[in-house]
């Protein structure tokens, strides 16, 4: 049903995410409200955990990548799903250990890795800390050494891959600020440095090519790239490197019309290639990491809005104005995202009105999207935008003190707050 399994419609015509009513849901908790089907965030986590077992033979892991989506208990179900964490700041690696979540399955990425968040990590015990620079690595071999331990980690590497998305979100080209590129012998340098470095252990590469991406070859590619690599670094230094990380990127349905890869049709090949790679280099298969975000939580999630005000400005355009926007879903103003809009307590009706879902921020580009196909709409309605479960709640604001709106998971018929929602209070916490 529309975007995502989750989603249905009931006899009342109302849209339902995980078997509850929306409009019951948008009654009792207000809005704007976030809601997860925490079933399906759990299937897609197992779809990516039992395929690494069925391609790697269990010798790989899974990480989630919470950025996608950053909560106490977002952590508690990937450590209850037998997954490892991709975390990126001081403030993620903060939110995992208090979820309670093993320090040895955390990795830690980032791109400008501060003193305090190397030391925060090292001292936690933090599992792999993905190397992006020179000044990283001497910064982690003099704190490791300070403390008299070992730092494991791995190198970011850019393996000089065009993948087709949003250029904000393109990362695996010569021309990003992440890592350390191959064409230039930049990677091949700092491997060096790190094979050198005192208390430190390189034991991986990593490379991550982007996000939002529907093609398999360039997954494929980079995997072979990156064996290549493994297959210079042993020619070159004697080392041989154990762990492989691929990072994350596969593409979500936001709109109908999107056709997403299945997980088998990307995970075969690419295990294919590491195979071959692997045989033609005589290496040993790595220890395969691939690390999902919006593919085990975005499409699993609806943005649930009360609709105020209706401008119809004849010849241009209908304006739907919302009790969110920006400061919930920044990612039309900043990537102009496709979403699938629909009224959630007229679900089952045509799809005949042309509007466009403006915010309530003091700012002309704050809009969620521009003339969609979705239902009339008239002052009261809830207003539900899909597929908001990845990079919407972990990128909202308080723009024009804006409180965050509270996050839902249903599960098995039952509702629960995860976040709650902020207060005005909230607001003003840090002020003096
Ligand atoms: N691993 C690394 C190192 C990453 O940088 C990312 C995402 C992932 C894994 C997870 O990628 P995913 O499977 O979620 O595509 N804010 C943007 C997306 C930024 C992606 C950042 N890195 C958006 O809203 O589209």
């Amino acid at each position: 049903m529309f975007v995502s399994d989750c989603l249905n419609i009931n006899g009342k015509g109302h849209l339902t995410i995980g078997g509850a009513d929306t409009v019951d849901i948008a009654e009792k908790y207000d809005t704007p409200v976030i809601v997860y089907d925490e079933g399906a965030i759990r299937k897609n986590c197992r779809a990516f955990v039992n395929s690494i077992n069925e391609y790697y033979g269990g010798n790989g892991r899974v990480l989630y990548a919470n950025k996608a989506f950053s909560c106490l208990e977002m952590c508690r179900i990937a450590d209850d799903e037998n997954m490892g964490l991709d975390v990126v700041s001081g403030g993620e690696i903060y939110t995992a250990l208090k979820a309670g979540f093993p320090a040895e399955k955390l990795y830690f990425h980032g791109n400008n890795k501060s003193y305090d968040e190397i030391k925060y990590a090292l001292e936690s015990g933090v599992g792999r800390i993905i190397v992006d620079n020179p000044e990283e690595l001497s910064v982690i071999s003099a704190l490791a050494k300070e403390s008299g331990i070992t730092a494991n980690i791995y190198m970011r590497i850019k393996p000089g891959i065009d993948a087709h998305t949003h250029n904000f979100i393109r990362t695996g080209q010569i021309d990003s600020k992440f890592g350390f590129a191959l064409e230039t012998g930049e990677a091949m340098e700092c491997v060096k440095l790190a094979v050198n470095a005192e208390n430190v252990n390189l034991l991986g590469l990593h490379c991550h090519i982007g996000s939002q991406i529907f093609d398999v070859a360039p997954f494929v590619h980079a995997a072979e790239v990156m064996m290549k690599f493994i297959s210079d670094i042993k020619n070159e230094t004697g080392v041989i490197i154990s762990e492989l990380d691929l990072g994350g990127g596969f593409g979500i349905k936001y709109l109908e019309t999107d056709e997403p890869v299945s997980f088998d049709a990307y995970m075969k090949p690419v295990s294919d290639a590491i195979k071959e790679a692997a045989t033609k280099y005589d290496l040993p298969v790595p220890f395969i990491l691939i690390e999902p975000g919006r593919s085990i939580a975005g499409a699993e999630a609806v943005t649930l809005y009360t609709v105020g005000a209706v401008k119809n400005i004849p010849n241009v355009r209908t304006y739907v104005s919302i009790d969110g926007g920006m400061t919930d879903n920044p990612r039309y103003i900043l990537y102009q995202s496709d979403y699938t809009v629909l009224c959630a307590n007229k679900a089952d009706k045509p799809r005949d009105a042309v509007i466009t879902v403006a915010g309530k921020c003091c700012e002309s580009g704050d809009l969620i999207q521009e003339n969609t196909k979705t239902q009339k709409m008239e002052k009261g309605d809830i207003l539900a935008v899909l597929s908001t479960g990845a990079y919407n709640y972990s990128m909202a604001s308080n723009y024009n003190r804006v409180p965050r709106p509270a996050v839902l998971m249903v599960k098995d018929g039952k509702i629960k707050t995860v976040i709650n929602r902020e207060t005005y209070e909230d607001l003003i916490k840090n002020d003096i």
